[in-house]
């Protein structure tokens, strides 16, 4: 899925060292992709990033990041007509066409779903436990609570993180195997890498971001980035 580069004893040492990564202007005007333009979600990232930003409010940024990105990504989602009684008299309201699901791919993914919920309260929350292996940038797939039965109309990938795009592409092909209608991926930064990657693999996808950034360092860490979103919302460092 990466490529990587290996040390004598066969060992991925500085995986992305020498890797030709894409330019962020190269990457700016990919179909499908979009970068938040709003100045609360710029202020609230800008927090995310400060290294004196704690867990608690960290995790709080993250949610309300989530709630944000939510409205951004569900501005087109179908409605369908509704009867309904107002106190002055009848008339056609709309809803949601069709459930709306939301898979945090674990852990990151957790506090981005927690601001999914506040804005759709009655999404389905499908886990999905990917981990990223250091040493080989491959993601390893840990955990899976997706149901079999699949009625939505959309299901959206979350994590905050988008470096090698590994963890993303992993995520859309496991969703994909659930057949439905249309998925989208939504983070806060992505790395030009990542997300040229994820739009080539899966160019039949919405792909939302907060930010996107300048590069991946040697070890696959976007710069400038916010470090590590697990271990930071969470505080195991
Ligand atoms: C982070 C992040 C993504 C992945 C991104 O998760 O939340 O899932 O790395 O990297 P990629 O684009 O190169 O795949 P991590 O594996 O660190 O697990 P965590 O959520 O448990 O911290
Ligand atoms: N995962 C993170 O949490 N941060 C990065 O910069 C890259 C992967």
């Amino acid at each position: 899925m990466t490529e990587t580069n290996t040390s004598g004893a066969g060992r991925p040492s500085l995986p992305m060292q020498g890797v030709p990564q894409p330019r962020r202007q190269d990457v700016l005007n990919l179909p499908r992709v979009h970068i938040s333009s709003h100045p609360v979600m710029a202020q609230k990232v800008t927090a995310l990033r400060d290294r004196n930003t704690q867990p608690p409010e960290f995790y709080r940024h993250v949610k309300e990041i989530g709630a944000l990105l939510a409205y951004e990504a569900t501005a087109n989602l179908a409605l369908e007509a509704v009867p309904i009684e107002t106190p002055m008299g009848p008339m056609t309201g709309q809803r949601l066409a069709g459930g709306i699901g939301v898979t945090p791919v674990l852990r990151a993914g957790l506090g981005l779903a927690e601001g999914f919920r506040e804005v759709i309260p009655d999404a389905q929350i499908w886990h999905l436990g990917l981990r990223r292996d250091e040493q080989t940038l491959q993601a390893i797939a840990y955990y899976n609570q997706l149901p079999h039965q699949v009625d939505l109309q959309v299901c959206y990938a979350v994590d905050p993180m988008l470096a090698t795009g590994g963890s993303a592409i992993d995520a859309i092909n496991v969703l994909k195997r659930r057949r439905i209608p249309r998925l989208c991926y939504v983070g806060i930064i992505a790395a030009p890498y990542g997300l040229l990657k994820l739009s080539q693999t899966h160019p039949d996808i919405d792909i939302y971001i907060a930010a996107l950034d300048e590069s991946l360092n040697d070890v696959g860490y976007i710069l400038p980035g916010l470090g590590d979103a697990g271990d930071r919302q969470f505080g195991t460092y």
